[in-house]
């Protein structure tokens, strides 16, 4: 099957300067990881490497993989001691299975997410340890209602599956589910543009095909529909619901194969 390319566009200086968030929150994701000096980890959507650095930073061995080049090329001009590549996580493979593979915020864009599962187990050793935090049910509902409202659900990037449907990925694909939570993050989108600058950064999908006055058209209704339920105290706050899990790599069952 062709999978239709998503259109998303990544400006590594406004996602930098305005939704840093993402990585911020992300720190807390590398503790579960429970680094070992020496251990081979993938960051796996390393965007522009911040989480990357911290990892190596407490020894660890580390790729960082995005399927995009922008980004991939701003992390090797942050952090030219780490190697980052291009590629997909739903197509990515390495010579030599790793210890650990790490993903924060990024498997939201894998409507492929059987196979990124899949390149994921193939990716660790036996006992190699998955650690990931992304958006899960219901995940920024009330954007995503507006927005699949004004222009139809097929454009709707996102993979945000429950804890249930993840799990069931995870074990029908040689992992045992180890930890697994779904829950709020009330997020500060920065400055009072901050709803419209999250659309304009995230999503771009749902633009498609639009001038400039039909996007602040729908931008500008956008902050008017949606400011009883998400602009409190001066600010927006989006409503996210992170799914985060920890999963380790079963030996292959060989009784299974008789
Ligand atoms: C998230 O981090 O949950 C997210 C970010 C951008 C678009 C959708 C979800």
């Amino acid at each position: 099957m062709v999978v239709p390319k998503i259109a998303q566009a990544w400006d590594t200086e406004q996602y930098q300067s305005k939704h840093s968030y993402v990585w911020e929150f992300g720190s807390q994701l590398i503790d579960l990881l429970a680094i070992k000096p020496g251990e081979t980890v993938i960051d796996l959507g390393c965007g522009t490497g911040e989480l990357t650095k911290k990892i190596q930073d407490l020894g660890a061995n580390i790729i960082g993989i995005d399927s995009d080049a922008q980004m991939v090329s701003k992390a090797t001009s942050q952090f030219p001691q780490i190697k980052f590549k291009v590629d997909d996580a739903s197509s990515f493979s390495v010579k030599k299975p790793v210890d650990k593979v790490f993903s924060n915020a990024a498997l939201h864009w894998v409507p492929q997410a059987e196979e990124a599962v899949k390149r994921i187990s193939e990716a660790l050793k036996v006992g190699g340890v998955f650690v990931a935090e992304f958006g899960g049910k219901d995940n920024v509902a009330s954007i995503v209602e507006y927005l699949e409202n004004m222009r139809g659900k097929e454009q709707n990037p996102w993979f945000f599956p429950s804890i249930s449907e993840y799990a069931s990925l995870l074990e029908s694909n040689g992992f045992e589910l180890e930890f697994a939570s779904l829950y709020k993050r009330p997020t500060a989108l920065k400055g009072k543009e901050g709803l419209r600058n999250w659309i304009l950064m995230f999503g771009q999908s749902f633009l498609v095909g639009m001038s400039s006055d039909q996007i602040e058209q729908l931008l500008r209704r956008a902050e008017k529909d949606l400011r009883a339920s998400l602009y409190k105290n001066n600010q927006w706050i989006a409503d996210y619901r992170r799914i985060r899990v920890l999963a380790v790599k079963k030996p292959i069952d060989s009784s299974s194969k008789k």
